[in-house]
C-alpha cells in the first residue's frame, strides 16, 4: 500500500489533532483521529453498562461498533455524539480500556482502512509504532505538561465550561503516566519519529512545520 500517510503522536493535549487536522486542510488528505475511536469504544461501554474490566465484553463491542464520521464529528448507533465523547470522563475510560491489548487489535483493521487516496494524516498515540509503521513521516509531538493543561483550559473556558487548572494538570499526567506505562501500544516516539516541542509554539506554526518537513521527503 503506497497512499501516504503522515503519523502525528504524543501525549493528551499536545496539539495533535489540530495539527493533524491543519496538515490533512493543507494537503487535501483523509484524517484519522484515533484517540476518537478509543473514545467511542469507551462512551459505548458506558451507555451499555460494560464494566472498564471485561475485557471479552469490550473486545465484542469494539469490533461491532457502528461508528461514522463526518463534518460534523462522530456518530455513534446514528447519534451524534461529538461532544459527549470528549467528556473528560470519556477520555479517561478510554485510557483505561486502551491498555487492553486484544481491544486494541479489534481496532487495528477498523484503523487502517481510513488509509485512503489521496493520503492520510493519523493522529494518536501508536499511529507511527503500530497501526502505520511505514508512515512516509512520523511526528512526535510534546509540550510541557503546564502548556497542555493551560491550552484544555483554555478550550473548556472558550465552551463556557468551568475547569479547573490544577485537577486538569493532575488529571493528564495521570492519563500520561497510563498511556506511557502499559504493555500495549505504549506512547513512546517511533525510532524515525521527529520530535516536536509545540509548547512556545501556535498551531499554525507547527503546521507550517509538520508540512516542510513532509515536503522535504518527497
Ligand atoms: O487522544 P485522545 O485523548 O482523544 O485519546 C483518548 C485515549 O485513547 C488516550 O488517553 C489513549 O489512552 C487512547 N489512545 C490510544 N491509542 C491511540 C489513540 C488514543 O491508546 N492511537
Amino acid at each position: 500500500n503506497d497512499i501516504p500517510v503522515i503519523a502525528i503522536d504524543g501525549p493528551t493535549a499536545s496539539g495533535k489533532g489540530t495539527v493533524a487536522a491543519g496538515v490533512a486542510q493543507a494537503l487535501g488528505w483523509h484524517i484519522l483521529d484515533s484517540g476518537a475511536i478509543y473514545r467511542l469504544v469507551a462512551l459505548a461501554s458506558m451507555r451499555r453498562e460494560v464494566a472498564a474490566g471485561d475485557e471479552a465484553a469490550l473486545v465484542e463491542l469494539a469490533g461491532h461498533l457502528d461508528i461514522r464520521f463526518d463534518v460534523d464529528g462522530a456518530w455513534l448507533d446514528g447519534e451524534c455524539v461529538a461532544d459527549a465523547i470528549r467528556q473528560e470522563a470519556v477520555g479517561a475510560r478510554a485510557s483505561v480500556i486502551a491498555a487492553l491489548p486484544e481491544v486494541r487489535a479489534a481496532l487495528l483493521a477498523r484503523q487502517r482502512q481510513f488509509r485512503q487516496v489521496p493520503g492520510l494524516v493519523a493522529d494518536g498515540r501508536d499511529m507511527g509504532t503500530v497501526v502505520f509503521p511505514r508512515a512516509q513521516l512520523k511526528v512526535f509531538l510534546v509540550a510541557a505538561a503546564q502548556a497542555r493543561a493551560e491550552r484544555r483550559y483554555n478550550q473548556l473556558k472558550a465552551k463556557g465550561i468551568s475547569a479547573n487548572l490544577e485537577d486538569l494538570l493532575r488529571d493528564l499526567m495521570e492519563r500520561d503516566a497510563r498511556d506511557t506505562g502499559r504493555k500495549a501500544a505504549p506512547l513512546v516516539p517511533a525510532s524515525d519519529a521527529m520530535t516536536l516541542d509545540s509548547s512556545a509554539m501556535t498551531a499554525a506554526e507547527v503546521i507550517a512545520q509538520v508540512l516542510s518537513l513532509y515536503r522535504a521527503r518527497i
